[in-house]
C-alpha cells in the first residue's frame, strides 16, 4: 500500500452545550510518500484532531481522507483498526507502553495482534530495536529506560511490521533538546526509507530535519 496522506476540505466539530465548537474548518493537506511534514500550530489550534483524523481516530463531518487506498471518511471501525495495525502507527507525547512488559514485548505487540509466527515476530523485533538504536535494550521494562528511550520503543512499535505512514503528535513533548533532536534525526530516518511522518510539534528544532512545515490556526491550515 503507498504511504501517501491526502485530505481534502475537512472538517470537524465537537458538541459544546446547545452548540458545536469547529475544530478542523474545511482544511486540506497531503503528504507524500517518505515525506517529513511537521504541522505546528499554537494550543488547541487543532493539530491532534487533524491527526487523529489521519489515523482513523477522529470522524470527520465533512471533507475525503486518504491514506494510502483506505478511504479513511467512509470506512468502518474495524477496516480503520486494520488500517493501523497494519499501516499506520502513531506515537503521543506519552508513549503509553505496556509497563509489566519488556521493550521487545511491547514492540512485538501489534505482530501478535496480526498473527505472525513466533520467529517472524522475533526477527522483525529484532531488526526494529536495532533500527532505533535499542538493540542491547529489549529485556528492560519501560521504567527502565530514559524518556528518550521509551519514545525510540513507541516509535518501534509504531513502525514494526511494514507500516508506512507514522502520525507523531508532540513526540518530543516530555524531551529536553539534546534528546527531542535524536528523536527528530530517527524520525528523519525513516522517512528516507519511505515511511511517510506526520509531527504535531510546536518545537522550532524540528524544522532543520522536515521537508515542509504546515501552519494550523484555528482549525485553519494555511
Ligand atoms: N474530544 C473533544 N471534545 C470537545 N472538544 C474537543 C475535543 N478534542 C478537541 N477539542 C477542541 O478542538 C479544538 C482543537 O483541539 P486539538 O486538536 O486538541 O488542538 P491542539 O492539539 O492543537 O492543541 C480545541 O478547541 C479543543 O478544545
Ligand atoms: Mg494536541
Amino acid at each position: 500500500m503507498t504511504s501517501r496522506v491526502d485530505l481534502r476540505d475537512v472538517s470537524v466539530s465537537f458538541p459544546d452545550g446547545e452548540s458545536r465548537v469547529t475544530a478542523i474548518d474545511h482544511a486540506s493537506f497531503e503528504a507524500a510518500p517518505g515525506e517529513l511534514a511537521v504541522i505546528r500550530g499554537a494550543s488547541g489550534s487543532g493539530k491532534s484532531t487533524l491527526l487523529n483524523v489521519i489515523a482513523g481516530l477522529q470522524a470527520v463531518d465533512d471533507g475525503t481522507v486518504r491514506v494510502g487506498d483506505v478511504d479513511v471518511a467512509t470506512s468502518g471501525e474495524e477496516e480503520l483498526a486494520m488500517m493501523r495495525l497494519t499501516h499506520v502507527g502513531v506515537v503521543f507525547q506519552e508513549n503509553n507502553l505496556l509497563t509489566e512488559f519488556s521493550a521487545s514485548e511491547n514492540v512485538q505487540l501489534p505482530l501478535r495482534a496480526r498473527g505472525w509466527a513466533t520467529s517472524q515476530v522475533t526477527t522483525e523485533t529484532n531488526a526494529m530495536m536495532e533500527a532505533v538504536g535499542l538493540g542491547a535494550l529489549g529485556r528492560r521494562r519501560p521504567s527502565q529506560l530514559s524518556g528518550g528511550q521509551r519514545q525510540r520503543v513507541g516509535i518501534a512499535r509504531a513502525l514494526v511490521g511494514g507500516r508506512n505512514v507514522l502520525v507523531a503528535d508532540e513526540p518530543t513533548g516530555a524531551l529536553d533538546t539534546t534528546t527531542s533532536h535524536a528523536v527528530f534525526a530517527l524520525l528523519r530516518e525513516f522517512s528516507r526509507r519511505g515511511v511517510t511522518v506526520i509531527v504535531a510539534s510546536h518545537d522550532p528544532e524540528i524544522d532543520t530535519y522536515a521537508d515542509r512545515v504546515v501552519f494550523i490556526s484555528d482549525g485553519t491550515i494555511s
